[in-house]
């Protein structure tokens, strides 16, 4: 499937969740099975270079790509999870959102020094999500070289806060 065929899969629905927001919805992505194992599989080929121990992906969304990334890579799931829901110790960072703000927590231990992670998403935008989770990552001692999306909205500056914090973005359409 070629680059234009796979974004045209992916829907915009204006002033959602808040007015003046372009809301890029990927369900109309992954109800087509050619499309959800393009994307896969163009990740997949992303990451592969990296050699990472760990996959880190980020409630919910994040999610649905990084399982299948992990198992094809063979490496780690590491759930990034919105609070209230890890069972154990956690570590948390506290984020703001294109519209709201909130928290993201793994459990401690769950990523240790000598770790290579790459953190998986489906879209970025102003950042502060990928941004907060590496903070996380790297305040465990992981490295973190590079994250991958499936939408990067640029004109948000997300991607360039990122190399900024000297991880490589990726992504598979703007
Ligand atoms: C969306 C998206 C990214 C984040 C990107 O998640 O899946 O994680 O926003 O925005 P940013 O680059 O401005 O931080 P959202 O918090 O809406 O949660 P969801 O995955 O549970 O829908
Ligand atoms: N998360 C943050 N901004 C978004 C957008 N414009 N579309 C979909 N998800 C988002």
């Amino acid at each position: 499937m070629s680059p234009d065929e796979l974004k045209a899969l992916v829907r915009t629905i204006p002033d959602f969740p808040k007015p003046g927001i372009q809301f890029r919805d990927i369900t109309t992505l992954l109800i087509d099975g050619r499309g959800f194992a393009a994307a896969v599989d163009a990740l997949v080929e992303l990451a592969r270079p990296y050699g990472a121990d760990l996959i880190a992906g980020i409630e919910a969304r994040g999610f649905i790509f990084s399982g299948p990334v992990a198992r094809a890579l063979g490496a780690g799931l590491l759930p990034v999870r919105k609070p209230g829901k890890l069972p154990g110790p956690r570590i948390g960072v506290d984020y703001a959102l294109e519209y709201g703000t909130d928290r993201l927590e793994i459990h401690e231990g769950a990523c240790v020094p000598g770790h290579r992670v790459l953190l998986v998403d489906d879209l970025i935008a102003t950042g502060g999500t990928a941004s907060a989770t590496i903070r996380l990552l790297r305040e465990s001692g992981a490295t973190v070289p590079a994250a991958l999306f499936v939408i990067d909205l640029p004109d948000l500056g997300g991607a360039d806060l990122l190399r900024e914090q000297g991880v490589e973005p990726h992504a598979l359409m703007a």
